[in-house]
């Protein structure tokens, strides 16, 4: 089988590729467990969210949408974008102190006004797990649709998308070993969703647009390819030994349910874009947690929202380990950033 041809063309080429669309559609479908034809490819997570929450709000009478204050751009950027044009009211969830977005909190803001709810698996900065389960059977009961942005769950999480109930459910390929560009919304069978993108009528005429059908056979392919179970131990020596050696550092979500492989912390009074510049220059690559809009760099909106403050914020990174990390490598990088903390506190002349 080859992918060069259109899966929607009936030659023998398109028919091709249209067997390894259908077969990649088919193992993503068993590995979520969802039917085959409640998926919906896109061009990534970004593409997913944004198609779930176009979709359903512009259906929706002006109502209420409630939202994790944490929730990737991609969401949150996108409903305050369509509650302004399409007039309804956005409600902001903060969660805890410690990065979980209490469940009666959330569902105590959800009302008969409430049209749509967004709640995300797992953080893409903290790692820490949200308690999805409860907040989907609560707007399940009260027939309110809820995206739970899945993206970072994805091969570090046990995923059964029927049994969590969701009516929609985003992926992204890359954050498993796929290709940039790819990316999946599972919909919930029965749930409206109205399209925005015209045309041919693929994916059931849910997102015109011919398929990449490289990217989504290297989607399936991917499945339960990298192993992130075993990153826990490189994350937690890497965390004892930074705070070893940097006792007043600040790890955020130590204490809550966190996905293996992420570690994200405040080194006091650096800052944290000047920080991952050094460890960039030492070969490391690691992210901070602010977000750079408009050409100036805003502190991490999920810290902020979690209480941290502005400066702390500032001073934060991201650390995301992969199966090919050991534990030297960690203790390398805590190494490195105490080397690099007392060169710029010399510098300063701290
Ligand atoms: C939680 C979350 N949602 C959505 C996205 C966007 O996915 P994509 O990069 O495929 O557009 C990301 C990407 O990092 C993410 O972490």
């Amino acid at each position: 089988m080859h992918a060069s041809g259109n899966p929607s063309s009936m030659h023998w080429s398109g028919r091709s590729a249209r067997r390894l669309l259908d077969d990649a559609r088919d193992k993503i479908a068993r590995y979520l467990n969802v039917e085959p034809a409640s998926l919906v490819f896109t061009s990534g997570g970004t593409e997913a969210n944004n198609m779930a929450i176009f979709g359903c709000l512009s259906l929706a009478k002006p109502g209420r949408v409630v939202v994790s204050a944490i929730e990737h751009p991609s969401v949150l950027q996108t409903v305050a974008y369509w509650c302004e044009r399409l007039g309804h009211e956005l409600y902001l969830v903060r969660p805890e102190r410690n990065g979980c977005v209490d469940d009666e909190t959330f569902c105590a803001q959800l009302n008969e006004h409430t049209v749509m709810a967004c709640m995300m698996w797992a953080n893409n900065e903290s790692g820490i797990i949200q308690p999805i389960e409860s907040i989907v059977a609560a707007c399940r009961k009260k027939n309110i649709p809820i995206l739970v942005d899945g993206v970072q769950a994805l091969g570090k999480l046990p995923i059964d998308v029927a049994a969590l109930g969701a009516d929609f459910v985003s992926f992204s390929a890359h954050k498993i070993g796929g290709s940039k560009g790819v990316g999946v919304l599972a919909v919930r069978r029965g749930v409206p969703l109205e399209t925005w993108a015209l045309g041919g009528g693929q994916e059931r005429g849910r997102r015109s647009g011919t398929e990449n059908v490289p990217g989504i056979a290297g989607f399936a392919a991917a499945l339960g390819v990298l192993n992130y179970a075993d990153t826990v131990n490189v994350r937690d020596g890497f965390e004892e030994a930074l705070l070893k050696k940097m006792p007043d550092v600040t790890i955020y979500g130590k204490n809550s349910p966190r996905v293996a492989n992420t570690s994200m912390f405040t080194v006091p009074g650096m800052d944290g874009e000047t920080l991952l510049m050094q460890l960039d220059l030492a070969g490391f690559a690691v992210a901070s947690g602010s977000a750079c809009s408009s050409g100036k760099r805003e502190p991490s909106h999920v810290l902020r929202a979690m209480g941290v403050g502005e400066r702390a914020a500032r001073s934060s990174l991201r650390v995301s380990f992969g199966a090919e990390h050991t534990l030297n490598d960690a203790v390398a990088l805590v190494n490195e950033l105490v080397r690099i903390r007392a060169l710029l506190k010399h510098m300063a002349g701290l």
